[in-house]
């Protein structure tokens, strides 16, 4: 029954504390759109450095985010970046970080073996009743919830870099995701300012079943010696109007999780040209230049 005074959103918005597992590009973004929607965030990550980072890319941002909120008031945007800030704790512990937790995102590595041992320490650690979902780029819910023992709570949140800016969620169901879990998950996407649509358990999900293929097509006219990089990406920021050129967009995705991407769809679909092994993007990750985060991808950025 309704309660009186509180909207359909607020009562079936029963998400408090979230625990954000990865703590680079995305799950630093993660944390800070869910302390700014006054959830208690746990960001969690194995390497301190990370966090220690993380920390700091969160204050930039929120200092950029809180300029434009309080234009000449700078005692208001001290508050702003302060009480978001307060909001979040840090820890290289998984099970004491996810044990409060309502809903836990993770944000690792796009490895399906190092996300299924995750998931198994997270299912063990976790309240019954909290909800758990993957940021997955382009693996199947299914396939890295294989060992989960209640797989009606999981469900996918695809967030989009960078995270503070970008107005889009996926929210993804598979087969066993529950209609409580999604909907659930829907709330939380409003309630963190999102625009959410409803995917399903496909590789890619929407954005990048469109976007990712287009990335790796830039790559193949580029290594056919058909055009160089800066003509491709002007081409397709003045001639398609998109933001980023393709390498561009590649440098700040991150060349290691566009390999990642690339190598997982390569053996999924071994046939398909379009995702053959690419020697150049090979050769960069092989040599730590994974773009924007390490200073140099396709281009320089130090
Ligand atoms: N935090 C807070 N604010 C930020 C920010 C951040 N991390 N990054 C940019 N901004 C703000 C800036 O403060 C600036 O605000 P004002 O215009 O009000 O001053 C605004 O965004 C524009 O920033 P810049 O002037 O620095 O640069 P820009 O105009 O090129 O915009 C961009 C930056 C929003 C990233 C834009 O280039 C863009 O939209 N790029 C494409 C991004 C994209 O396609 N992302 C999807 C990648 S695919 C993916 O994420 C899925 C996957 O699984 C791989
Ligand atoms: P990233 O490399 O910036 O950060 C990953 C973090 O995970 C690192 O800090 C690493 O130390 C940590 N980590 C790795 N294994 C861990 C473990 N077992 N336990 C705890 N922490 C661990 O990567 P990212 O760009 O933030 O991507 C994270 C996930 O989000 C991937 O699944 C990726 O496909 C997806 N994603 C990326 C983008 C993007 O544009 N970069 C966009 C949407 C989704």
């Amino acid at each position: 029954a309704a309660v009186r005074g509180l909207s359909t959103t607020a009562q079936l918005f029963k998400i408090n504390n979230v625990t954000v597992i990865g703590a680079g590009l995305m799950g630093s973004g993660i944390a800070q759109v869910s302390a700014n929607a006054k959830l208690n965030v746990v960001v969690v990550d194995s390497n301190q450095s990370a966090l220690d980072k993380a920390q700091k890319g969160i204050e930039s941002s929120l200092q950029r985010v809180a300029k434009k909120k309080h234009a000449d008031d700078a005692k208001a945007q001290t508050a702003l970046v302060s009480s978001v800030l307060d909001r979040i704790k840090m820890s290289t512990n998984v099970s004491d970080s996810v044990k409060d937790a309502d809903l836990v995102i993770e944000a690792i590595v796009e490895n399906i073996d190092i996300k299924r041992k995750l998931f198994a320490e997270v299912e063990a650690a976790a309240k019954p009743t909290t909800l758990i979902t993957t940021n997955t780029s382009s693996l199947r819910l299914a396939d890295i919830g294989l060992n989960l023992k209640d797989k009606t709570r999981f469900g996918g949140l695809h967030f989009f870099n960078p995270v503070p800016m970008m107005k889009l969620l996926e929210v993804v169901r598979h087969n066993d995701t529950s209609d409580d879990t999604f909907q659930k998950l829907m709330e939380y996407g409003k309630a963190v300012g999102k625009t959410t649509v409803a995917c399903k358990d496909t590789p890619g999900f929407i954005v990048n079943r469109l976007l990712v293929p287009y990335m790796f097509e830039a790559l193949r006219l580029y290594e056919r010696g058909d055009a160089s990089m800066p003509d491709i990406d002007v081409a397709m920021k003045l001639g398609a109007g998109y933001p980023m050129g393709p390498f561009e967009l590649s440098d700040y995705v991150g060349l290691d999780t566009c390999k990642f991407i690339m190598d997982g769809w390569h053996k999924q679909y071994p046939d398909e040209v379009a995702f053959k092994p690419s020697p150049l993007l090979d050769s960069l990750v092989d040599a730590g230049k994974t773009g924007r985060k390490s200073g140099e991808g396709f281009y320089k950025y130090k």
